[in-house]
């Protein structure tokens, strides 16, 4: 039997650990329903992740930080029902995982109610208990580090981090802590590039960056972003491949129009009697 990977084989943690050694880069996506689910499950993406940002571009908050477990299981589970060969991950929201109890019950409802393959956790060395209590309980975990959106007030916003030697020196000794605790992979989201290659290279787990230039193991961008749904959103990080807003709204146009003039629907749209 030939272990050569297929578009059609799931993608487990190992397949993951595997690419990094082979020098492989992984993509991830984040996805919130069914309807990108079925795009994300027919492309060749590796990963999925179920982000709190559903809070931001779903929800319509200024922070991740109202996001509720409720909302994640919800969302995980559309995502879930269709996306079957990513691995897919969703995120812990706010104060999900404050103690090693509450991490323990709620990964374990994001993963028997949501279907989540793993979780994602925001935080270094001050996380690697309830980490290591995941991972012993069989439960795969993403750690995040450097722009940790649910901290962001503490953080005073959404910028830049690790500019200073210090918060370097800081980020690699969370970075080796997530992994001796047991992580299989690494978000760092909006570090300076150089910063984030030399944590990638002092790995042995793979780290995807957002905002952490292309030295990362993998990459992920927020599904609505890279699609350009939202034309004022443009920060530095991101490339929008596609723009949406502007073929959503010229439709929408169009549909108006259509509609108000009664050329829509049109005999081949109508049902005869
Ligand atoms: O919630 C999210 O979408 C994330 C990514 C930005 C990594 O955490």
């Amino acid at each position: 039997m030939s272990h050569v990977l297929t578009k059609s084989q799931p993608i487990t943690v190992a397949t993951l650990l595997n690419k990094k050694v082979a020098g492989e880069a992984i993509s991830m996506v984040t996805c919130y329903d069914s309807a990108f689910g079925r795009i994300v499950e027919a492309s060749t993406i590796d990963m999925v992740l179920v982000g709190d940002s559903l809070g931001n571009v779903l929800l319509g908050y200024d922070s991740t930080i109202p996001v509720t477990l409720e909302d994640m299981i919800h969302h995980t589970a559309a995502v879930t029902r269709v996306v079957k060969r990513p691995f897919v991950a969703a995120d812990m929201p706010f104060m999900t995982y404050a103690n090693r109890d509450d991490a323990l019950r709620n990964a374990a409802k994001l993963m028997q109610l949501g279907g989540a393959h793993g979780v994602k956790l925001e935080g270094g060395e001050a996380i690697c208990p309830q980490v290591a209590a995941l991972v012993a309980a069989g439960i795969p975990v993403i750690g995040h580090l450097g722009l940790t959106p649910q901290s962001v007030h503490a953080l005073s916003g959404y910028r830049v981090q690790a500019k200073e030697k210090s918060e370097q020196k800081r980020l690699l000794a969370d970075a080796k802590a997530l992994q001796d605790a047991g992580a299989f992979c690494v978000v760092l989201e909006m570090i300076p590039s150089q910063v984030a290659a030399l944590v990638s290279k002092d790995l042995v787990v793979p780290t995807i960056g957002i905002g952490a230039g292309v030295g990362c193991d993998g990459q992920v961008l927020v599904m609505h972003d890279l699609l350009g749904f939202d034309a004022s959103f443009n920060p530095k990080f991101l490339k929008k491949y596609a723009d949406l807003n502007k073929i959503i709204g010229d439709s929408l146009s169009s549909f108006d129009k259509d509609v108000k003039l009664r050329k829509f629907p049109s005999p081949e749209h109508s049902f005869g009697g």
